[in-house]
């Protein structure tokens, strides 16, 4: 019989992850309050099913919780999740960086909590970054991990769960120093976005920074790491350009106007299958 998973938040998250777990064949059901995510959930998952409260869920192999990024509702929800799936079962977490000690203290059995930050759209990006509590159960983790690779995840395990995970630590680094350049005059955001695209960008699509290191030369990197650190930013707050953008409501595509204009939302499928060819392009060639 297909497995089955309840997945708690039913809003840009749920209904990713959703997508990837009814593709492989789990039956998938959502919980959400608000009956817009709950219609688009059941579009987005074909033979999904959606409630507006736990209790409608019944039970289900695997729990995930995908609510919005509050300790307080995080606590709720991973505590009422514990009666709703087997006493064995993971109950898994996207927080995109909160504590699983702070998260899971309303929980009898907290070292059940397992977070799993998934990348939007969850279907398409295939790295999984996993940080399981230090006394999580024998297995548990290694559970985990062979569930995802079984959605052909790509998930990594954290030895601890540093603020920002890894990905959004070098994502945030990389902006603060782009947003640095355009706060100096250096260049503008397209010219940035040309150069880095077009230089780094595509080294990364297929290496990670490490390994693109060792094919340039690590004397080369320690040469110009010695005079250009003192120079790069290393400012503690966002950038006031940045907090300017925010607060005139210019949010990137969802508003129109960020860095560019963007005079029609579309629906992202064209970007999303070019995201498609570039991620099987980089399977084919480090694999
Ligand atoms: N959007 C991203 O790019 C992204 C990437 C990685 C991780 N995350 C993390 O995933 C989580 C969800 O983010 P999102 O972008 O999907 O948010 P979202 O706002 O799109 O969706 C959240 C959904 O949760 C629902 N919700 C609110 N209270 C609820 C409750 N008590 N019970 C059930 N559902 C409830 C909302 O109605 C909404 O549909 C957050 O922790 C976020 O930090 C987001």
């Amino acid at each position: 019989m297909a497995k089955g998973i309840i997945i708690v938040g039913a809003g840009t998250m749920g209904q990713s992850i959703g997508r990837l777990f009814g593709q492989h064949g789990w039956t998938v059901q959502a919980v959400d309050p608000t009956e817009a995510a709950r219609e688009a959930f059941l579009t987005a998952v074909p033979g999904s099913t959606a409630c507006a409260a736990l209790e409608g869920a019944g039970q289900a192999d695997l729990a995930l919780e995908c609510v919005p990024e509050d300790l307080a509702l995080k606590r709720r929800v991973l505590a009422a999740l514990e009666g709703a799936v087997p006493g064995g079962a993971p109950i898994l977490s996207n927080t995109s960086g909160l504590r699983l000690e702070e998260m899971t203290a309303d929980m009898a059995r907290p070292e059940r909590a397992v977070i799993t930050h998934f990348f939007n759209p969850g279907d398409v990006i295939p790295a999984v970054e996993v940080v399981a509590a230090e006394d999580a159960p024998e297995g548990l983790c290694a559970e985990v991990m062979t569930l995802l690779r079984g959605l052909e995840r790509r998930p990594v395990r954290l030895n601890n769960a540093t603020p920002g995970f890894v990905a959004n630590r070098i994502q945030h680094a990389i902006m603060r120093e782009c947003l640095h350049l355009v706060d100096q005059g250096v260049a503008s955001p397209a010219e940035i976005d040309e150069i880095v695209q077009w230089s780094v960008g595509v080294r990364m699509a297929l290496s990670g920074p490490f390994r693109q290191r060792d094919l340039n030369g690590l004397g080369t990197h320690l040469s110009i790491a010695e005079y250009l650190y003192p120079d790069l930013c290393d400012r503690h707050d966002p950038s006031p350009s940045l907090t300017a953008l925010v607060e005139r409501g210019h949010l990137g595509k969802r508003s129109g106007k960020g860095f560019y204009d963007w005079p029609e939302e579309g629906d992202g499928a064209a970007a999303e299958a070019a995201l498609r060819r570039v991620i099987a392009l980089a399977r084919d060639s480090v694999d």
